[in-house]
């Protein structure tokens, strides 16, 4: 019989102690694993308290990108992922050999990945990003180079139509959010005509042209918590209405028409965190060579902010 949530959730925290253990979850995580975190954070949050936290281990409830991110910034600590599958589909949409055909074209291009890549892609690539910073990304790299983009191409169109840059974007997306229609946010739109619209930048063009709001899943918490708005239509993965609601008691959050899920981000349930801890499995490591060119495409996007 399943256990409540509330005797596993005193089970993973009684065993974290033991452990000296953080568990460290993104915010299209299962509510109860968010709510069993001591960190919630968009992807450059989470890189970042990876590589400050002091805890021996950490348990990361998100997809294989961002426990990989972790261990290329934390090797001596041991990374756990609860659920070894835990695959991007989006990651997946680029592999070496693809990217450097991609190079040999336009020898003389920087390259930039999304966060959301292999550690294999990050160390081929110049510089890494989020969404929430690859305009600014893109605005530290000299101007008159030319500037690959990988592998979304989504977050490639809008950051170039942001910063004026041309980009040369790898033809990869997210499903979830690129299967977000422009004609669900309008008849969201006329259901609460008053809502405001949010939206992440992996969405298409035509989504983002509808949004009053485009940012990272942090962005969108951020500007929910500050908007004098009372209504919000949600067009991201729908796990981050749980994190919008607990900051927002008083507001309404819409998802779109059809929910947006996130089938990888959901595999995470609290059995297998327990799990994960009582066996500090599944262990992600990245081979140091490997690691090492990772990491610094990782430092530098890090060290710009
Ligand atoms: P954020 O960095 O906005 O949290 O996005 C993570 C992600 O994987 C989007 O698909």
């Amino acid at each position: 019989m399943k256990k409540p949530d509330k005797e596993l959730i005193k089970e993973i925290t009684d065993l974290k102690k033991k452990r000296n253990a953080v568990i460290i979850a993104h915010y299209y995580q299962r509510p109860e694993v968010q709510d069993a975190a001591d960190l919630l954070g968009d992807s450059l949050a989470l890189s970042r308290a990876a590589a400050e936290t002091n805890a021996e281990v950490i348990v990361f409830c998100g997809v294989n990108f961002m426990a990989e991110t972790a261990s290329i910034l934390s090797p001596d600590k041991k990374v756990i992922i609860p659920v070894r599958d835990a695959g991007c589909p989006l990651a997946d949409t680029i592999d070496v050999k693809g990217l450097r055909e991609m190079k040999k074209k336009h020898p003389a291009a920087l390259v930039v990945c999304y966060v959301n890549t292999a550690a294999e892609i990050k160390a081929e690539s110049d510089i890494c990003c989020t969404s929430s910073n690859s305009i600014k990304v893109v605005n530290s790299l000299p101007p008159d180079k030319e500037i690959i983009f990988v592998p979304d191409k989504n977050l490639c169109d809008y950051t170039s139509s942001v910063t004026g840059r041309r980009l040369i974007c790898w033809q990869g997306d997210c499903a979830t959010h690129a299967n977000i229609k422009a004609d669900e946010i309008k008849e969201a739109l006329k259901l609460h005509p008053s809502a405001k619209v949010m939206v992440h930048p992996e969405c298409t063009a035509e989504v983002i042209g509808m949004a009053d709001c485009v940012g990272s899943t942090a962005g969108m918490l951020r500007y929910a918590g500050e908007s004098s708005a009372g209504e919000f239509i949600v067009g991201t993965e729908v796990g981050i209405i749980h994190q919008l609601k607990i900051e927002n008691p008083f507001k309404v959050f819409y998802p779109t028409l059809e929910p947006a899920l996130c089938p990888t981000m959901k595999l995470i349930t609290l059995e297998k965190v327990l799990w994960s801890l009582e066996n500090l499995s599944h262990e992600v490591k990245v081979a140091e060579d490997i690691r090492i060119k990772a990491k610094r495409s990782i430092d530098g996007m890090l060290a710009i902010g």
